[in-house]
């Protein structure tokens, strides 16, 4: 079971008028995707509103894939990778870290916030810190407020 499915248990509905931002999780297979079908399994609770997107590392997840999904309109990036020494691909997360440096300060540059973006490195065995790292991106772009390259229809 992963979390992201009808199978996880997440937050009850606060109110439907409070404001969804709209997040993705980049997840590695070998440890986050891992740690996130934890805490789906565990029935850990998380924000409904996170799009799990499984990723044979984190360091296949290029820049432009980050940058399109913001002029998307995607509201906030959570990047979850094995540990730093972890990564079953040597390096990946390390690119993926300075990647998402290099992203931060671009959406800080152009008014977007580069908080909306966010790096965690986690084993697949840390569904709780995987369940605090999205909580946290959710706080983070809920206090930011909608993407501003959201296209208003
Ligand atoms: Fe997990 Fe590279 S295999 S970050």
């Amino acid at each position: 079971m992963i979390a992201g499915t009808e199978a996880t248990r997440h937050e009850g509905t606060k109110g439907a008028e409070e404001w969804q931002p709209e997040i993705l999780a980049f997840c590695c297979n070998y440890c986050a995707y891992a740690a996130a079908d934890l805490a789906g399994s565990k029935r850990m609770q998380y924000a409904p509103n996170v799009r799990i997107i499984h990723t044979p590392c984190t360091g296949k997840v290029e820049m432009e894939h980050l940058l399109a999904a913001f002029e998307k309109g995607v509201d906030g990036i959570l990047i979850a990778g094995c540990l730093e020494g972890g990564c079953h691909f040597q390096e990946g997360n390390l690119r993926a870290r300075k990647r998402t440096d290099r992203i931060r300060q671009m959406l800080d540059e152009i008014g977007v916030g580069g908080q909306r973006l966010l790096m965690a490195n986690l084993s697949a065995a840390m569904a709780p810190t995987f369940v605090e790292r999205v909580q946290e991106i959710v706080a983070v772009v809920r206090a930011l407020g909608p993407n501003p390259l959201k296209v208003r229809s």
